[in-house]
């Protein structure tokens, strides 16, 4: 049996955390890596760190300059790496290469540890309806944004969905 884990990121986006907190919580083998927004954003949203860890999820903040958790993925920890939700920022980043904070870090290492990544981009459409902390609210994605989010599909090793289905769906495939 693979005893690898599930490295689930979350970075600062409100648009589906519910949703992808929501699916990250049916797995049993997932450690949780939280982006600096990622931290803040969950208590925008009432959501507490140590309800995660009585669910005996582990977590990694990002509070090192070399990101050093990633060195987990040179000792075959992982099998996948999950960035859900992921913000424009974020997409921005993995999109052009750059490296520069422990998400974008565990993408980064995964691509070159040949492990792959599935990635829940949230700004694909001209229009995006989201979910602030208090009401929803309606975005217009930049040209920029849906391009990085299209250089970034033709990553390879990468999976980049756009809904809550897909992501489900791919979820189920890449971890059978
Ligand atoms: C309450 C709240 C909700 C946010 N939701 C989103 C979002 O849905 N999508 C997005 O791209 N940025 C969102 N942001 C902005 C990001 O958190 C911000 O761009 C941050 O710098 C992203 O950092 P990260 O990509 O390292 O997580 C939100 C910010 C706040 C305060």
């Amino acid at each position: 049996m693979d005893k690898r884990k599930i490295a689930w990121c979350i970075t600062g986006s409100g648009h589906y955390l519910k949703e992808s907190i929501d699916l990250m919580l049916t797995l049993d083998n997932v450690d949780l890596y939280l982006s600096k927004a990622g931290e803040e954003v969950l208590k925008w949203y009432d959501y507490e760190l140590s309800d995660f860890k009585k669910k005996k999820i582990k977590i990694f903040k990002d509070v090192t300059s070399s990101s050093s958790p990633v060195s987990l993925m040179y000792e075959s920890v992982y099998k996948l790496v999950v960035i859900s939700p992921t913000t424009s920022n974020t997409i921005a980043l993995m999109a052009q290469g750059i490296s520069n904070n422990l998400v974008t870090n565990m993408f980064a290492q995964a691509g070159k540890c040949e492990i792959h990544s599935l990635v829940f981009a949230c700004d694909t459409e001209p229009v995006v309806i989201t979910q602030a902390p208090k009401k929803l609210v309606t975005l217009y994605p930049r040209k920029i944004d849906l391009k990085n989010y299209n250089v970034l599909r033709k990553f390879e090793n990468v999976t980049v969905v756009d809904n809550v289905s897909s992501l489900k769906k791919s979820l189920k495939k890449l971890i059978k």
